[in-house]
C-alpha cells in the first residue's frame, strides 16, 4: 500500500506548523500549503490521499477550493478545518458532499489524529472497491469475449452439424426410398405406391395442422408402411386373382414383419409403431390387425396412412380392375369414416379434395418433404 500523505492548506503559517508538530511521530507524510494555488501544485506532484483545508483564506474560500479539488481529483478525501463562525457554510459543504468531515478550530489533538486515520481508511476502502470493480469489469469483459468466441464456435459447429445432418438425412431418405421402391417393384401394379401414400399422407397431415415432426414421421412411415411385404412370398403378392384365406392371413403379417425390419434402425424408431398399426381399424373391430387397437390407441400417423393407403389403392389400376374415379373414393371414405377410418383424418382428406380437386391424386413422384414442411 502506498504511503499515507495528508496536505494541510491554511493561510496561517502557525497553524500549519502546529499541525506538522502534532503529526511528527505518526506514520503519515505531512505536506503543507499556504494557499490554494500552492496546494494544487503539491497535489499534482505528491498526490496526497487526504486534504485538510481552512475555510477562510484570502485567495479562495475553503469550500470553493475543495470543490475544485473534487472536480479534478475526485478520489482525494477532503476535510475542512473551520472556526465556529464558518459553521453554516461548512455544514452546507458537507451536505452537498463536497467534504468528508469537518474539524473545528481549535481542534482536539487525539480527535484530529483519529479523524485523519478514518479519512485514510476511507480512502483505502474506496480505492480497494475501485480496484475490485475494475477487476470485475475486466473479468466480465474477458467472459464476454469468451462467450462471444464460444457462441461463434457453437454457431460454426451447428452449421457444420446441420450440413452433416442434411447430408445424413438425404442419404437416409434415399435409402428408405430405395427400400420402398424395392417393395413396390415386386408387383408392377404397386409401383410407386409407397411414395404416393407417403405424399398423400403427409399432405393430409399438413392439412390437419400436425406439427413438423409428426408430418415428417407420417411421410417416412408412409414410405415404409408396406416394407414388411418383402417377407411375403412373391406368388402371393403378385397373384392377380382373389386371395384365399391362407394367403390373406399370410399377407396380414406384413405390418408386423415391417416393424421387425425397422426396429433396429435408430433413426426410424418412432416410425416403427406407425408401420405396425397401419391396418388397424378405428373402431377396433376384428378386421383390424395385428393388435386390433382402437381410436387413440392407434398412432396418429397410422390413422393418416390408412386413409392415404386406401385412396392410393383405389385410384390406381389393379390386375382385376381399372383405377376408380374420385367420387367413388369419396363415397367409400364417408361410408367407413368412424369404423375403419378416423373421422378427423377423413374430414381433412375431403377438405383437401374440395380445395384441390383431382390434382390431389398426383402421380408426380418428385417430392421434397422438407421443402414441403417449410412451405
Ligand atoms: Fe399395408
Ligand atoms: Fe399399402
Amino acid at each position: 500500500m502506498q504511503n499515507h500523505t495528508v496536505l494541510f492548506v491554511d493561510d496561517e503559517v502557525n497553524i500549519l506548523k502546529a499541525l506538522q508538530r502534532l503529526l511528527r511521530n505518526e506514520p503519515i507524510d505531512v505536506l503543507t500549503a499556504n494557499s490554494p494555488s500552492e496546494a494544487f501544485e503539491l497535489i499534482e506532484r505528491a498526490g496526497p490521499q487526504v486534504i485538510v483545508s481552512d475555510q477562510r483564506m484570502p485567495e479562495m474560500s475553503g469550500v470553493d477550493f475543495l470543490s475544485s479539488v473534487r472536480d479534478r481529483h475526485s478520489d482525494v478525501v477532503r476535510m475542512m478545518l473551520t472556526g465556529y463562525t464558518d459553521m453554516t457554510i461548512a455544514v452546507e459543504a458537507i451536505n452537498k458532499g463536497e467534504i468528508y468531515r469537518l474539524i473545528t478550530k481549535p481542534w482536539n489533538d487525539e480527535e484530529l489524529k483519529a479523524t485523519l486515520r478514518q479519512a485514510f481508511d476511507h480512502y483505502d476502502l474506496k480505492a480497494e472497491i475501485k480496484r475490485l470493480n475494475s477487476v470485475t469489469r475486466e473479468q466480465n469483459f474477458k467472459l464476454q469475449d469468451m462467450n462471444k468466441n464460444l457462441e461463434e464456435k457453437v454457431r460454426e459447429r451447428t452449421k457444420q452439424l446441420d450440413g452433416k445432418n442434411t447430408e445424413l438425412r438425404t442419404a437416409y431418405i434415399q435409402t428408405i426410398r430405395a427400400l420402398a421402391e424395392a417393395i413396390d417393384a415386386k408387383d408392377a401394379y404397386t409401383r410407386g405406391h409407397s411414395e404416393r401414400v407417403a405424399v398423400y399422407a403427409s399432405r393430409i397431415a399438413r392439412g390437419m395442422n400436425l406439427r413438423k415432426e409428426l408430418i415428417e414421421r407420417v411421410y417416412f412411415a408412409g414410405l415404409l408402411h408396406d416394407v414388411g411385404k418383402i417377407g411375403i412370398p412373391d406368388a402371393i403378392i403378385t397373384k392377380p386373382d382373389r386371395l384365399n384365406e391362407a394367403e390373406y392371413e399370410e399377407i396380414k403379417r406384413h405390418p408386423e414383419i415391417g416393424a421387425k425390419i425397422l426396429e433396429p434402425v435408430e433413426f426410424l424408431r418412432s416410425v416403427v409403431p406407425c408401420v405396425r398399426h397401419h391396418h388397424e381399424w378405428y373402431d377396433g373391430c376384428q378386421h383390424g390387425y395385428p393388435d386390433r387397437l382402437a381410436g387413440d390407441q392407434i398412432p396418429l400417423p397410422s390413422r393418416v396412412i390408412v386413409v392415404a393407403d386406401t385412396v392410393e389403392a383405389m385410384t390406381s389400376d389393379r390386375p382385376y380392375r381399372k383405377a376408380l374415379p374420385i367420387d367413388i373414393v369419396v363415397k367409400e371414405m364417408h361410408k367407413y369414416s368412424g369404423t375403419q377410418f378416423d373421422p378427423v383424418v377423413v374430414d381433412a382428406f375431403l377438405k383437401l379434395l374440395e380445395d384441390e380437386g383431382d390434382a390431389f391424386i398426383s402421380k408426380d413422384q418428385k417430392f421434397d418433404i422438407y421443402a414441403f414442411i417449410e412451405g
